[in-house]
């Protein structure tokens, strides 16, 4: 295969991305959907999500023509030569993944490669658990399409690394790609693709390609929660937990990133891959203590931090917030397991007025809760005739909001401040009660 046509399947955050940096790279790309608006905005050249340095790439590629989006999966699927799965794995009740995007997909390859005669190959990108692209996804395209996977089909599984906010520079820049394949034959016509990519390139199983994936996210969601154990162990010692993790973040074995301590890690990956592999591990009868407890600190951070306020203000009847940032990380539209939710609804049973403001993400937070809210235009109007802040999302905006704004809009100078955006000290100078998570004095 020269030059491979792509299909993906899912036009989501994961197979929107993959198929413009595989249109940027030369390929002939087109992105199925199931829903039909998403398919036009792609066509006419509207990124159906915000994420930095989307548009101007999603309107270069439709210019070169190298993008398209079709609702027609058998008959695209067909008229490509390397699939791409990149639907959703959403959390069932249990925590399992939801496979059922997944089982869709591979019946459609199926359909596709029943009436095909030339070699395809299949790559699940999706988050699944170890087995499925062996037994479920293999499986379901041989039984519909009569055809056999290292014969008439090849496999890979390629699981994705790149982080919502800086989606298409990771995207363009990964640290490494491994590629999980089910023969050599597989694995070159994926790596085709990939040719021009300056990182490692690992080909390893496809149950550890899978596995790869689950393990990368568990840890680095470990060494948040960690880093939030350890910053409620620093604010009783009133000591600056940024400060103990900076110190301990030099020693090249542990490195400094992922461990911000604040109110919690959400998103659509963290919460839902670390219950995954639970739910999977509890399935076969193996125990999994550290990640027990990663998602039970996560969840106790909102808490703790809403303790921290009630502490400070006391009674919180009638009071009203400001309430800043409610994606689930800056830069991002996604509102998905977001902290913000827990917090604004324990604020809103202690009794407070909420106002809030979010640059992007307040369409998106509307849609998920139908909590009392007041939806601000910027963050002075929030801020604006509030008793105290809180920071939820470390947004450059907010983070450029200064002691003397604070002072200017609030009713009373009180900042609580749930991702670490300022400088604690710079703020006190200026005259602000300032809380933070890890911060000294609480
Ligand atoms: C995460 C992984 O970082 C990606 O490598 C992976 O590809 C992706 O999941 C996925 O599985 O698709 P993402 O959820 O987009 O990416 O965003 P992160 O930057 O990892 O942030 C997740 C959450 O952790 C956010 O709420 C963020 O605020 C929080 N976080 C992150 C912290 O609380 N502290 C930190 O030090 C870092």
């Amino acid at each position: 295969m020269d030059s491979p046509r792509v299909s993906i399947i899912g036009s989501g955050y994961v197979g929107l991305i993959t198929g413009l940096v595989f249109a940027k790279k030369g390929f002939d790309t087109v992105c199925i959907d199931v829903i039909p608006d998403r398919v036009d905005k792609i066509n006419n050249g509207i990124s159906p999500f915000f994420e930095p340095r989307l548009q101007e790439l999603h309107s270069e590629c439709i210019d070169t023509g190298k993008i398209r989006a079709s609702l027609d999966s058998v008959k695209e699927i067909r008229d490509s030569d390397i699939t791409f799965i990149c639907v959703g794995t959403p959390s069932r009740d249990d925590g399992s993944a939801d496979l059922s995007y997944i089982e869709q997909a591979s019946s459609d390859i199926g359909e596709a490669l029943r009436s095909k005669e030339r070699y395809h190959v299949v790559v699940a990108k999706s988050t699944i658990p170890p087995g499925t692209t062996e037994e479920l996804i293999i499986k379901r395209i041989e039984t519909v399409s009569g055809k056999k996977a290292g014969k008439d089909f090849g496999v890979c599984m390629n699981p994705e690394f790149l982080k919502q906010g800086s989606a298409v520079h990771d995207a363009f820049n990964p640290d490494r790609i491994v590629i999980g394949e089910y023969d050599t034959r597989s694995g070159e016509g994926l790596q085709v693709l990939y040719n021009d990519f300056d990182c490692p390139k690992m080909m390893c199983d496809i149950k550890a390609a899978e596995l790869i994936k689950y393990a990368a996210n568990s840890f680095l969601a470990t060494k948040i929660s960690f880093a939030n154990d350890f910053a409620r162990i620093c604010e009783a010692f009133n000591v600056d937990v940024y400060e103990v993790m900076k110190g301990i973040g030099y020693d090249y074995r542990i490195n400094p990133r992922f461990l911000n301590a604040g109110v919690g890690f959400g998103g659509s990956c963290f919460p839902k891959d670390v219950k995954a592999v639970i739910a999977l591990a509890d399935e076969i009868g193996v125990e999994t203590p550290i990640l027990d407890s990663v998602i039970e600190t996560n969840e106790f951070q909102p808490i703790h931090f809403v303790n921290i306020i009630k502490r400070t203000i006391g009674d919180l009847n009638g009071k009203k917030v400001g309430f800043l940032g409610l994606s689930f990380k800056p830069n991002t539209d996604d509102v998905r397991e977001t902290r913000a939710l827990p917090i604004i609804s324990s604020l809103i049973d202690e009794g407070v007025l909420v106002r809030a403001y979010d640059p992007e993400a307040m369409e998106n937070f509307a849609r998920i809760t139908t909590l009392p809210i007041d939806y601000m235009p910027s963050w002075r109007e929030a801020l604006n005739g509030s008793d105290f802040a809180v920071i939820q999302t470390d947004w450059d905006e907010f983070k450029n909001i200064r002691g003397k704004d604070f002072r200017q809009y609030l009713n009373s100078p009180i900042v609580f401040d749930g991702r670490r955006s300022y400088n604690p000290e710079s703020l006190i100078k200026e005259g602000i009660v300032y809380r933070g998570i890890g911060w000294k004095n609480l």
